[in-house]
């Protein structure tokens, strides 16, 4: 039986997925990544995978055990006792689970995001998380985001896109967003905290951030993100 459903398996997969059916969309920190991938999912059917939560949930490990995210032996060594799994519902989308545990909720400091781009230097954090990315998009439809998704991860993708806009851009984007949800913010301390991450995500020698050399380069600068998503669905559509 269990042979059967092995080719039932096999058969349902091949015909109907291959990794070459995925999107890929890379991007500095605060381009709309996100939110843009989100929206076009839901229009074209296909899953949305954050990659950058999962950098963030092993960062989020090393923050609460007092692990500094500098420490590359440390953090390598630490990673034994971190499993990093993704999960779905209805109301939450992607869930991130750390051990087990949904850590959604605690993933999105500041200080996380500057440990997840420190962190995100390392060969042993990137190993831990490729072959999981891989795995997902083998399986479904994907929209993936992140860093280098189209340069490493999925280099076979079927649409590949850079999403870009203005630093300045970016961060009052993000400003109004956290003011909008009634938190406090400063509008030159995020855009310090967004050119440090894109330095540091574009400068490290492994899986750096880069346009693919056939990534469809989008600058949102000037774009709502109805127009973004629009784009990237004529794109899908179109193939350019
Ligand atoms: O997309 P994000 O801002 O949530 O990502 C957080 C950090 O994780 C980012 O600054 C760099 C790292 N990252 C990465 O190196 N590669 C990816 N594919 C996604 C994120």
């Amino acid at each position: 039986l269990d042979h059967i459903k092995h080719i039932i398996y096999d058969k349902y997969f091949r015909r109907n997925k291959t990794m070459s059916n995925s999107i890929a969309i890379d991007g500095p920190a605060g381009a709309g990544k996100s939110t843009i991938a989100k929206n076009l999912a839901r229009e074209i059917g296909y899953m949305y995978v954050d990659t950058g939560a999962m950098y963030r949930a092993i960062a989020y490990y090393m923050v609460k055990n007092g692990i500094d995210p500098e420490d590359e032996a440390k953090v390598s060594a630490a990673l034994k006792s971190v499993d990093v799994m993704l999960d779905y519902s209805e109301d939450d989308g992607q869930i991130v689970l750390l051990n087990g545990e949904n850590v959604n909720a605690y993933i999105r400091t500041p200080e996380v995001s500057a440990a997840a781009s420190a962190t995100a230097k390392y060969t042993a954090v990137r190993e831990k998380l490729l072959d999981l990315q891989r795995n997902i998009a083998a399986k479904k439809n994907v929209i993936m985001d992140g860093r280098d998704i189209g340069t490493n991860v999925l280099p076979d993708a079927m649409i590949k896109i850079y999403l870009t806009a203005s630093a300045d851009c970016r961060a009052e984007r993000r400003f109004l967003e956290l003011k909008e949800k009634g938190m406090d913010a400063d509008l030159e301390s995020i855009k310090a905290d967004i050119i440090a991450r894109d330095e540091q995500d574009m400068n490290r020698p492994i899986a750096p951030l880069k346009q693919a050399p056939d990534a469809i380069l989008v600058d949102t600068s000037d774009m709502n993100i109805e127009q973004v998503v629009a784009r990237l669905e004529e794109i899908y559509r179109n193939g350019r």
